[in-house]
This record gives structure tokens, C-alpha cells and sequence, in this order.
């Protein structure tokens, strides 16, 4: 594969599009108001937008309940305001990717209405369907995601439905031609339109065993710590072999227009099973990394983890990162706002595609949702995992509506949030706007940073260490990943330099000779003095 592909020099920003901007002032952000706020996106230096759900819906899981895959939802605007921001992304370098939901539709899809209508609708193979046992009882013991049985019981028909997700998010029945070549056909109908790729959801759960065989129990379930349904080991219902083939076909369709489309797939599983949706024609190109999401953050559990991913990838996969996305805490929430820095630093210096959270690039914190404002369904099925607090509008300015709406925003923007704003941090040399900023400049214009080998350099205490390293190049990132100040030896001449990038400012070309004194708290990036013999690149 090499490693031409812009997807791997480039950094994904994904927008939540309800919000990012509101330009008609409904409260929700909308396509012609990520069209109004461009200018932030190429400012701040990222190569790609992936949009959360778009399309027609009911809104019970907010767009990814999709109801009309190849329409736009009137609350984000017209067809023609898609066209338009599209071609101007694409006029500043940018591209667009959607978000695909193919494991399920909205139970509004006409699909789906005409599936439960009767036994004899055409479209009742579309979906799962099955029979009671003989108890009376669900198919299977399969839990879906929230903990309870992911078999849902239709009185008008008499047969329960498989759900992994809410009732009004029925699975398709991807064992059925039919609906593979539809739901392909929604891809080729983007993709000709112009869209870069997509970004699968929950494609883990694709496919189910055919025989329903049920899940053993979980010796290693930790209630109150694991989401209920880990009590199951989810063997016969997730990640079945059938899902790898699919996704090979569904890489076939993305490479029909040509091989500059990507797919990226939430997955969610552990990295041995991850790097199986490699393959160089007939894989997904980033099967997203979740670990930073969860880890331990500990410099010889993230650098081992590190180590483990690389040494697993297959011979020209590329690997990727992901520090925050629409359904974890907030980086800043889960880290405290000083190591959320360090982490900024981390996520754009190690090597691979990152992918960065709306709202990151400000160090927005989660915003508590008073209890008659919760709007996640899931906040009431899974108490405490509720994912409102990191959905909460992008803060553009210091107005009550934070620049993102003259209406009532959707969720509450918070009075933390609202100060973390875009035009407070702009101009703020300290700010955590103008780190991402110049680390974004920074491997845009530092190849080691991006294609360059890695090498572990130290990872002990609070210290990560490690080097990029390309024909020519030496770059050191020194990361103390707790509050204490630390001091990391530098091993050998070969690292003596000079500070390019610390997360605390005022460092800048500071020389580093034979040991390097990191502030609590402290990251830095470190130019060194060529001159050493050049490692190979990653891939
Ligand atoms: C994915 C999405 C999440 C959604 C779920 C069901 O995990 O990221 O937001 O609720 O799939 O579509
Ligand atoms: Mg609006």
C-alpha cells in the first residue's frame, strides 16, 4: 500500500453536525453553517471532515436511526446545501466523508415499515425475523448493547425483530443479496456525488450466527464497571466471519470510482481482531484504534500497547488513533484539562491517521445535563452512560447562544464550555486552540511526523518518550504524563536539539543536551541535530 494515500498524511476531523453551527437559528447546527465555519477548519490545518449522520430521520438516536440513506434531514438543510459545502471543501483541499449506518435503519425506513407490516411483505427478509422457542421465549440469549434481550417482540405478527440497538433501530438482514446491493448502492449514490469515503458504523455487529446459537457467560464480567451486556461473551452475535467478508465488499465498491475513497469502521474490538479488517484491496483502510478512548493513562501501558498495535498490523497497513469521539467523555473530562494537552500532543505525533473530535481542539469539558434536559435515549437505558455531556454546541464566541446558535441550542452550551470559546482562544498563544494549531502545522510540514519510523525511547514513571524518525530527520516527543516535574536522560548525542513545540509555552528552540526537564504536565517536541544514521520508515 505504501504510504501515498492522503488519508495517511491527513488528519480527520469529525463534525457532529447538530452541533457544530446553527445558521437558521432552530437550535441544531446544519450543513449551511459547517459551510459558515470552513474558514475555522482550514485555519486550524485538518485535511478531512466526517459528518455524523445527515440523512432523514426520526431523531430517536440523533441520525443514527436513518430512515432515507441517500436524502439530507430537513433540520441540516437541502441536498443542494450538501452539494455546496462539499465543492467548498473540496475548492480548500478538504475532504468529506459521511457517516454509513449499515447495520440498521430507523424503523420509520419504508424497508422497515413494509417488513413488519405482514409475513408475506416482500421486504420481510430485510430484516431479522424469527420464531419464539417453544417457551415462548426470545430466539437466543443475545443482549443487545443497553443489556437486555436484542430480540424484540412484534404482537401484530407474532415473530420477535433482532435489535442491537434502540426498538426503533431494527438490524437489516444483511444475509439477503437484496439488501447488500441496496445498501451498496446507497455508497455508489454518495460516491458519485463526490464524497471521500465513510466512516461504517457499529460494523461490528453486522451479521449474526444463522443457527442462534447462544452466547456463553463472561467470567470476566465487572458489573457496574462493563456496559451490562458484557456479562455475554458476544461470540455468535458480533464480529462474525461473515461481517469480514462484507466488509471486503464493501471495500470493492468504495474502490469503483478509484482507490483515493476510504473507509474508516467503528469496530470496538480488541486489536487482534482490529487488525483482521486490514487487506490491502479487499479491507477497510482504518479500522479505528479505540485504546487511547479507554487506557490506563500510564506511559508503560499506553508505550506496550503502542509496541503490541504496531508489531500486529499486517505488511502495509496503516495504523490509526482516536482520543475523543461523539460517545466517550470528553478528553479534558476523562484527563483533566492540563494532560489534555500532553494528549493533543500524543494523538498528533504518534504514528498514524488521527482522528480529532469537534470541540477537542478548545479542550472542551463535558457539560452536566440538568435530569429534565437528558435527551440521550441512552442516558435513560444504561444510567450513567448518558452522551449528551459530549455533544453540547460548539462554542464560537462569548454571546448566550456561544456563536453557534441566536436560538436555544439543543443541548445547554455551559458556562465552562462557552469561555472555552473559539474567538477567546484564537489569538491566545497559551490557548489549547493554538496547540492543536501548530501541531497540525507542525506535521504538515515534518514528514518524520507523519511517514517517519517510531522507536520507543523510554517509558517509565510519568515518562513516554519516543522518536520519529525519517532519512535525515530525528524528532523526539518527550511526554510527562503526570503532574510532577520529571527529567528524561536522552541517550546518546544522536537526541541533543532543540524544543520545536512544548505544550507550555515559551520553550520554543530551547536547546536539549544530554537530559531534557520536562514541567508537570509538560509535553514537547523535540527537533534534534541530524547527522545519525536513518531508521526506515513505517510502512
Ligand atoms: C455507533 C454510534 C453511536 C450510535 C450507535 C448506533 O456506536 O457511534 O452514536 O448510537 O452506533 O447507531
Ligand atoms: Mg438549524
Amino acid at each position: 500500500m505504501g504510504n501515498t494515500g492522503w488519508w495517511q498524511h491527513g488528519v480527520i476531523y469529525q463534525i457532529y453536525p447538530r452541533s457544530f453551527m446553527d445558521s437558521d437559528g432552530d437550535g441544531v447546527g446544519d450543513l449551511p453553517g459547517i459551510l459558515e465555519r470552513l474558514d475555522h477548519l482550514t485555519w486550524l490545518g485538518v485535511d478531512a471532515i466526517w459528518l455524523s449522520p445527515i440523512h432523514p430521520s426520526p431523531m430517536d438516536d440523533f441520525g443514527y436511526d436513518v430512515s432515507d440513506y441517500t436524502g439530507v434531514d430537513p433540520v441540516f438543510g437541502t441536498m443542494d446545501d450538501l452539494d455546496r459545502l462539499v465543492a467548498a471543501a473540496h475548492a480548500r483541499g478538504v475532504r468529506v466523508l459521511l457517516d454509513w449506518v449499515p447495520n440498521h435503519t430507523s424503523d420509520q425506513h419504508p424497508w422497515f415499515r413494509a417488513s413488519r407490516s405482514s409475513r408475506d411483505d416482500p421486504r420481510r427478509d430485510w430484516y431479522v425475523w424469527r420464531d419464539p422457542r417453544p417457551d415462548g421465549g426470545p430466539p437466543s440469549n443475545w443482549l443487545r448493547y443497553v443489556g437486555d434481550s436484542a430480540w424484540r417482540w412484534d404482537q401484530a405478527t407474532g415473530q420477535f425483530y433482532y435489535r442491537v440497538f434502540l426498538d426503533s433501530q431494527p438490524d437489516l438482514n444483511w444475509r439477503n443479496p437484496a439488501v447488500q446491493e441496496a445498501m451498496f448502492d446507497t455508497l455508489r449514490f454518495w460516491l458519485a456525488r463526490g464524497i471521500d469515503g465513510f466512516r461504517i458504523d457499529a460494523l461490528v455487529v453486522l451479521v449474526e450466527d444463522d443457527q442462534l446459537r447462544d452466547n456463553p457467560p463472561n467470567p470476566g464480567y465487572r458489573p457496574g464497571r462493563d456496559l451490562p451486556y458484557m456479562r455475554e461473551l458476544s461470540v455468535w452475535n458480533v464480529n462474525r466471519p461473515e461481517t469480514r467478508e462484507l466488509a471486503a465488499r464493501m471495500r470493492k465498491v468504495v474502490d469503483e470510482l478509484g482507490d483515493d475513497r476510504v473507509l474508516l469502521a467503528e469496530l470496538g474490538l480488541p486489536l487482534e481482531q482490529i487488525v483482521a479488517y486490514y487487506g490491502d484491496s479487499d479491507g477497510i483502510q482504518v479500522p479505528f484504534n479505540f485504546e487511547l478512548l479507554t487506557t490506563a493513562w500510564d506511559a508503560s501501558v499506553i508505550a506496550g500497547y503502542v509496541d503490541r498495535y504496531l508489531a500486529a498490523l499486517p505488511a502495509g497497513a496503516w495504523p490509526n488513533w482516536v482520543l475523543g469521539n461523539h460517545d466517550t467523555p470528553r478528553v479534558a473530562t476523562r484527563l483533566g484539562p492540563a494532560q489534555a494537552r500532553v494528549a493533543a500532543m500524543l494523538l498528533l505525533t504518534l504514528p498514524g491517521t488521527p482522528t480529532l473530535y469537534q470541540g477537542e481542539e478548545l479542550g472542551l469539558e463535558d457539560v452536566p445535563i440538568p435530569p429534565g434536559q437528558v435527551l440521550d435515549p441512552i442516558a435513560r437505558l444504561v444510567p450513567g452512560r448518558g452522551r449528551d455531556p459530549e455533544r453540547t454546541p460548539m462554542p464560537w464566541d462569548g454571546d448566550p447562544g456561544a456563536g453557534f446558535s441566536t436560538g436555544r441550542p439543543w443541548l445547554p452550551v455551559g458556562d465552562g464550555n462557552r469561555a472555552r470559546n473559539v474567538a477567546a482562544q484564537r489569538d491566545d498563544p497559551a490557548s489549547m486552540l493554538t496547540l492543536h494549531r501548530r501541531l497540525l502545522g507542525l506535521r504538515r510540514q515534518t514528514p518524520a511526523l507523519v511517514t517517519g519510523a517510531y522507536h520507543r525511547v523510554e517509558a517509565a514513571g510519568d515518562v513516554l518518550a519516543y522518536v520519529r524518525a525519517a532519512p535525515g530527520a530525528r524528532w523526539l516527543v518527550a511526554l510527562n504524563l503526570g503532574p510532577s516535574p520529571a527529567r528524561l536522560a536522552v541517550p546518546g548525542p544522536s537526541l541533543a536539539g532543540r524544543v520545536a513545540l512544548s505544550t507550555h509555552p515559551g520553550r520554543d528552540g530551547q536547546p536539549v543536551g544530554g537530559s531534557l526537564e520536562l514541567a508537570g504536565d509538560e509535553g514537547v517536541v523535540v527537533e534534534c541535530e541530524s547527522g545519525s544514521p536513518a531508521p526506515t520508515s513505517i510502512s
